[in-house]
């Protein structure tokens, strides 16, 4: 770590939160490869998905607590004993691990979903952080829909819950609602006015109905908060989570005005990306920043000339440092293996001489019928012809 810069832990909710984005749904061996993708990013705590949900779930947060090292797993359960069995269950062979509780606090949530009052919320959400605390040491509490509720029962939820033992507190903007400088005001209050506020850790979690979850996410962080929940190319609920690719390139590239770091390998990005859209059957759109295909397009003659003189007129990143080759070779049915081959190798991918054998033929007749052939296509033969599972 950099000296002076505050570190920001990044935590991955692709495989539960992304999940939730409708038609994204996964197997459990998808999640299991994308897991491992994401530890090798530097993700450094990943949520694989909700135990309690659905066999299948809890089958892929099990084997991602065996098989995925390196980093923090996190069982996910509402404030519910056998929720929070089947999450401790699922993680209990994990490296190192958390759990991820939450309950609704709003009274929009209380009166309508929950049917509970404020007495009652206060009561189930002490007797459930202690009851995980028999269990896992690091225990994360979510005041559901937190930024439509009123500052003074968001303290009363808070403060119940540090006493218990929460040991972070997820302030989650759940549908959206909030405002860049509302978010970050927010923490600061909670910070500043919550007995007990001081001895634990924060953590941010937008959702973007608004187009506002990055913002408010890095918000979020001016305020002090050390962990942020995202997403791999924003996926999740409605209009999805804050992107992981986003936040860490703003981060990263902001960072000596901001002054904090993350643990994320850029040159990983665009792999998982790629990855996850194919996995989710969900296409990136053309000008999603960093990831989008347009990213690092310059079409108007006066960029392109400004560009050919020093890339930093109108470039404020490397995509080359972001795992997106910058001489995209337009392939097509007149390419030839060797470069097929180097574009793949670009994608991280090294094939042997039998997968290269049926990758080609592959190649050649999707090539046979469209005049180029494109990269999120390429992923898609790859991943046909190393690994099956991931389609
Ligand atoms: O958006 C949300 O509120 C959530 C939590 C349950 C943290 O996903
Ligand atoms: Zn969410």
């Amino acid at each position: 770590m950099e000296q002076g810069k505050r570190k920001i832990h990044i935590f991955d909710t692709t495989l539960r939160d992304g999940e939730q984005a409708p038609g994204a749904s996964l197997t459990p061996e998808q999640k299991l490869i994308i897991a491992k993708q994401l530890a090798h990013l530097g993700v450094d705590t990943i949520e694989p998905g909700f135990p309690i949900s659905s066999p299948g779930d809890y089958q892929a947060v099990q084997r991602i607590s065996r098989e995925v090292t390196g980093v923090e797993i996190c069982g996910f359960a509402r404030a519910v004993k056998e929720d929070i069995d089947a999450a401790v269950r699922a993680t209990q062979d994990a490296e190192r691990r958390r759990l991820h509780m939450f309950l609704s606090s709003s009274s929009i949530h209380l009166d309508f979903q929950l049917r509970k009052s404020r007495k009652q919320v206060i009561g189930i959400a002490r007797q459930m952080v202690a009851y995980a605390k028999h269990f896992v040491d690091r225990v994360e509490f979510s005041p559901m829909d937190a930024t439509r509720t009123g500052d003074e029962f968001l303290y009363e939820v808070i403060e119940a819950v540090i006493e218990e033992g929460a040991t972070i507190i997820n302030i989650p903007d759940t549908v959206g609602y909030a405002m860049p400088d509302e978010y970050g005001a927010m923490f600061t209050r909670v910070m500043q006015n919550v007995r007990g506020g001081r001895q634990v850790e924060y953590s941010a979690h937008c959702h973007n109905d608004l187009g506002l979850a990055v913002a408010n996410s890095l918000a979020a962080v001016r305020a002090g908060v050390t962990h942020v929940e995202v997403t791999v190319n924003g996926v999740g609920e409605r209009a999805g989570n804050c992107s992981l690719e986003e936040l860490v390139m703003a981060l990263e590239t902001r960072k000596e005005t901001i002054g904090v770091e993350t643990g994320i390998r850029p040159e990983q990005i665009y792999t998982v990306s790629q990855m996850v859209s194919r996995a989710m059957n969900f296409p990136i759109a053309f000008n999603k920043p960093i990831v989008g295909r347009n990213a690092f397009q310059h079409e108007a003659g006066i960029h392109q000339d400004g560009l050919l003189k020093n890339r930093s007129t109108y470039e404020i990143m490397d995509p080359e440092q972001l795992g997106i080759p910058r001489s995209m070779i337009i392939l097509g049915k007149h390419s030839g293996r060797h470069a097929i081959k180097h574009r793949v190798s670009q994608f991280g991918v090294q094939l042997d001489e039998g997968q290269m054998e049926s990758f080609y033929t592959a190649f050649k007749e999707l090539a046979d019928k469209q005049k180029v052939v494109h990269d999120h296509q390429l992923l898609k033969l790859v991943g046909q012809t190393v690994n099956e599972v991931l389609e």
